[in-house]
């Protein structure tokens, strides 16, 4: 499970007892409190080596794979000094007001910040950590993956060869769709969407289009995509890939509107939030085949409910948010936002925040 530095089990027993020496050093030498830090998760250990070892702060964790219940998050930041916090804690004015005034650093283990209220933290001067970059690669690698699988109808094919659906080879059976010659949309092009579209050209497609807030000329240069409009980029498109930020601007932004105007035959992949799209209008896209297809890595609520509609359909394929899980990028996105939290508490530059 934990190849990278130190063997899990190593890393238990060396990690801790390092920590508690640097910490009992310092606060000798100092006579003062260390800064209080709540971890609302067990992290990958590049993460938690740096935030022990740097001997900086008194670590309290919540130590599980699964989510801190919201009562425990209300008890356990009253006081600290610092958050570092996963995508599935909504930090909003009532953890704030839980955490008082002691609370200056906030620092998420995530590119994407919509669970974090930046209104609030900016009205409280509290300074925010992100992980850009870092999973820029593994995330691109995913939306490819997911979108062979989806226009080449990989999961329906691979339940067919393994129910007895698989009769014989026939001409038009499990035909879907091809990248060749075709024009794939972006619907926001920052770094993972141009690293998409990097990984999609050796497929042989013909146009990349791109929709944003403004034109990212630079960036756009590069692939080269064309800005067109949201409605050009889903009439032209046969493929659209969101990779768009979740703000109010981009919230429902996929609906009946941008379906009705796709073409029958398009792709639709998601693997930025699932609160971009409005999910039963895709459901009634997919049912009345006004679009092909669909992949999502994101869905609203997360775990989607088993018995959702959207898993009944076969021209749906849903993950569980694993764009961005690889061990590496895991490792790397837990270093950076101990190393953003750290310097927040040294009242540093953080090598990744967000303006607020
Ligand atoms: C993020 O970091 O925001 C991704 O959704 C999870 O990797």
């Amino acid at each position: 499970m934990y190849p990278l530095c130190l063997p899990r089990a190593l890393t238990r027993i060396l990690v801790p007892d390092l920590h508690l020496r640097q910490v009992s050093r310092t606060m000798k030498e100092t006579g003062k409190q260390l800064p209080r830090v709540y971890v609302t998760r067990r992290i990958p250990p590049d993460g938690m080596a740096i935030l022990k070892r740097s001997g900086l702060c008194a670590i309290e964790q919540w130590d599980s794979d699964d989510p801190v219940p919201r009562s425990e998050l209300l008890k356990k930041v009253v006081g600290v000094q610092a958050l570092y916090c996963l995508l599935t804690e909504k930090i909003d004015e009532e953890v704030l007001k839980a955490a008082g005034p002691s609370l200056k650093v906030v620092s998420t283990m995530s590119v994407g910040y919509d669970h974090l209220s930046l209104d609030e933290l900016k009205k409280r001067g509290i300074r925010v950590g992100y992980t850009p970059d870092v999973l820029t690669e593994a995330v691109a690698e995913l939306t490819v993956a997911l979108l062979l699988a989806t226009s080449r109808r990989l999961i329906e094919a691979v339940d067919e060869a393994k129910n007895g659906g698989w009769g014989t080879w026939k001409p038009l059976w499990m035909c879907g769709y091809g990248l060749t010659q075709s024009t794939v949309g972006i619907l926001g092009l920052g770094r993972i969407g141009a690293a998409i579209a990097e990984r999609l050209k050796p497929f042989g497609v013909k146009r990349f289009l791109y929709t944003d807030v403004a034109p990212r000329a630079e960036l756009a240069a590069k692939i080269p995509a064309e800005f067109v409009s949201l409605d050009e980029l889903a009439k032209q498109s046969d493929f659209i890939a969101v990779c768009c930020a979740l703000t109010p601007e981009t919230q429902g932004i996929c609906g009946k509107n941008l379906f009705s105007k796709m073409k029958n035959s398009a792709v639709f992949i998601n693997t930025s939030r699932g609160g971009v799209v409005n999910q039963d209008d895709l459901y009634q896209a997919l049912v009345k085949g006004q679009i092909a297809a669909a992949g999502l890595d994101v869905t609203v609520p997360e775990p989607l409910p088993t018995n959702h509609p959207l898993f009944t359909l076969k021209n749906c394929i849903i993950l569980p948010h694993i764009a961005s899980a690889t061990l590496e990028t895991r490792n790397a996105m837990a270093a950076l936002a101990a190393d953003n939290l750290l310097a927040g508490l040294k009242g540093e530059a953080m090598p990744k925040e967000v303006p607020l």
